[in-house]
């Protein structure tokens, strides 16, 4: 067998569109949509009207200015000195009129972002001093996230800003995306690289699965031999410092962080360090602590039947409230498996006696509000009416097993709950090509109800399970497929013209590369401007071997092999 190498220039077939930021590469179908132009945000704001005037800014001298005393604010503008400019070495057009500064105008300066905070604000961009106007500290930001995506350098290296109103706020009060720590650990650098992200999407929750079977890296003071013995090395843990930083770092970007600390199910690895936490499962029939996989393992659900669970878990808890400051704490709730409860025959008793069917639950005396996944609703179990219930199941996952998430959805919001969906949304599930179109079209309110019940769906999460990820792939598997979730739940329901979308996220997602987040591509082309370094972004430092270099199209030289006998 002979192989024959030699290369053609095809730039026949295949045509590199240049728009200025990002060249396109056709090959053999032409491309679907209209082409965003430059500077295009994401999400889409509620009302973008766009001219078509443009002006310069001058990295040198551009300011941002705002008239309230914040913490938020003065970080946010240092932030976005460099987010603009970066290691961009622009410089204005001097035959343009100039954008010299941004003044902020907005009022409420709270600490912490919560279920209520008000996203809105006005952005006008006009030569001199561009306006941002909001109600609180929280529009601001989405504002500025905004403003920064609508200044793009073009092909002199000339920043260029257009003529722009924008009024904008979210469609959906909580837009979460979450992370699980516990099937693998994830460092501290990179969940706090993955707030970038977020808020450069307009999230505004980070769900923090922090524990789960695998291990237990939450260090409790109350209970130190939970991490001691639970997480995977004496280094693998969040201290109390490493949870202030993450959730200091969430604040100042307008990002809650919710812990869930998973019950009565997911709990293996709590049992490491207390002994009776767990309940003895009777595998062979006749001896506690024995296993019958792949009903069960030896212990592995909590022991409902002793004081010293509850103490556990009101200590813990207790705990765990003082360390975060959101209003909500998510206790899971899901995929209590109870084949284990079943085998032991004080279990079988206590439930019986205690009339407990199918509602075991351990909320009782903690003074939070709470997020459970929905399967004790589901199951028939009622929990209290201030409940937010997450909703995860999906046919997609395993039709035997699982109905449509929307009928979830439509049966838990008919039971009067507040819901947030996901089902649509797990990111942990991969597929060849642009996997993210299936979760741009999953519309929440894709299911048959009265204007109530639409309304109790108050938001989405993204999540990504973390039995196939760490450091390694996190963030360049979510981004940008989380930021097509991003902009169901941030922009208004008529907002669904895929095919343009595709170009505007690609704009996104040569931001946010462009920022050190290692997103992965969704069209054939490559991002201009892009001065992509693998050692600026934390979780592609830990692996030296996955250094990106900058992509060289120069021409393209298609190689044909010819085989012949
Ligand atoms: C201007 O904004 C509208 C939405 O208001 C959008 O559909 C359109 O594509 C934008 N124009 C350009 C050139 O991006
Ligand atoms: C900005 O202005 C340029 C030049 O007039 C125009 O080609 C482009 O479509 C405008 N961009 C938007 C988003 O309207
Ligand atoms: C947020 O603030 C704006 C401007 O003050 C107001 O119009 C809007 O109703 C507020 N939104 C919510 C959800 O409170
Ligand atoms: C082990 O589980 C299977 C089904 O999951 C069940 O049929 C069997 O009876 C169980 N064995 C014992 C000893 O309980
Ligand atoms: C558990 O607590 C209850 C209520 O406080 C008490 O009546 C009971 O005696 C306790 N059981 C044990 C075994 O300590
Ligand atoms: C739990 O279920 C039992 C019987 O199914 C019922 O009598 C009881 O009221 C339920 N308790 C709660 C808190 O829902
Ligand atoms: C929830 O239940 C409490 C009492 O348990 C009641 O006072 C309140 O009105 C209920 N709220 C809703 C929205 O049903």
């Amino acid at each position: 067998m002979a192989t024959l190498t030699f290369p053609i220039f095809f730039l026949m077939a295949i045509l590199p569109f240049s728009e200025g930021y990002l060249t396109y590469i056709a090959a053999r179908l032409p491309l679907k949509g209209f082409r965003a132009a430059p500077g295009a945000p994401w999400p889409m704001p509620k009302e973008w009207t766009n001219f078509t005037e443009q002006f310069t800014v001058d990295p040198k001298t551009f300011s941002i200015v705002h008239d309230v005393d914040c913490d938020i604010l003065v970080a946010a503008e240092k932030r976005y000195q460099d987010l603009l400019f970066g290691k961009q070495s622009g410089r204005k057009t001097p035959s343009l009129k100039q954008v010299e500064k941004l003044h902020i105008t907005s009022g409420k300066c709270e600490k912490y972002p919560s279920i209520d905070s008000n996203e809105s604000y006005v952005l006008k961009v006009s030569p001199g001093i561009a306006l941002l106007e909001s109600s609180a500290v929280w529009g601001a930001l989405r504002g500025l996230e905004t403003f920064s995506q609508l200044l793009y350098i073009d092909s002199n290296n000339e920043f260029k800003i257009n003529a722009t109103i924008i009024v904008d706020s979210p469609r959906f009060q909580h837009r979460g995306l979450m992370l699980d720590t516990a099937r693998h650990y994830l460092a501290v650098d990179t969940i706090l690289a993955n707030l970038d992200a977020m808020a450069y999407n307009k999230f505004n929750v980070f769900h923090w699965h922090i524990v789960d079977d695998q291990s237990f890296p939450y260090v409790s003071e109350e209970f130190p031999a939970l991490s001691r013995k639970g997480a995977y090395g004496p280094n693998l843990v969040y201290t109390k410092g490493d949870i202030r930083k993450i959730i200091e770092y969430a604040r100042l970007r307008g990002i809650r962080v919710i812990p869930e600390f998973d019950t009565p199910g997911h709990t293996q690895s709590w049992g490491r360090a207390l002994k009776d936490f767990l309940t003895p499962c009777y595998g062979d029939g006749k001896n506690p602590g024995t296993a019958n996989y792949t009903s069960h393992a030896e212990f592995e659900i909590v022991n409902p039947i002793l004081n010293s669970t509850y103490d556990v878990i009101h200590k813990l808890f207790s705990e765990v409230k003082k360390d975060f400051p959101d209003q909500y704490l998510h206790l899971g709730m899901d995929e209590a498996y109870r084949a284990c409860w079943a085998t032991n025959p004080e279990i079988k008793n206590f439930m019986t006696s205690n009339g407990f069917g199918s509602n075991f639950t351990l909320l009782e005396h903690l003074s939070t509000k709470i997020i459970i996944w929905h399967d004790p609703v589901d199951n028939g179990a009622e929990v209290g009416n201030d409940t937010i219930v997450q909703i995860w199941k999906d046919s997609s996952f395993d039709p035997n097993k699982f109905k449509p998430g929307h009928e979830y959805l439509s049966k838990v919001v008919k039971k009067g709950y507040k819901t947030i969906f996901s089902a649509c949304w797990y990111l942990n599930y991969i597929s060849y090509g642009q996997d993210w179109r299936k979760r741009y079209e999953c519309e929440p309110l894709d299911f048959a109800g009265s204007e109530d019940d639409h309304s109790r769906v108050i938001g989405g999460e993204a999540c990504i399970w973390a039995e196939y990820v760490d450091e390694t792939n996190l963030l360049s598997r979510l981004w940008p497929r989380a930021s097509a979730v991003a902009e169901r739940l941030w922009s208004p329901r008529h907002v669904k013209d895929i095919d343009s979308a595709a170009f505007r996220l690609d704009q996104q997602r040569c931001r946010m590369l462009r920022r050190g987040i290692p997103a992965e591509p969704i069209l054939n082309g490559y991002c201009e401007q892009v001065d992509w370094k693998a050692d600026t972004n934390p979780a592609v430092s830990a692996a030296e071997s996955t250094k990106a270099t900058k992509p060289c199209f120069a021409f393209f030289i298609v190689t044909v092999y010819i085989y012949s006998q």
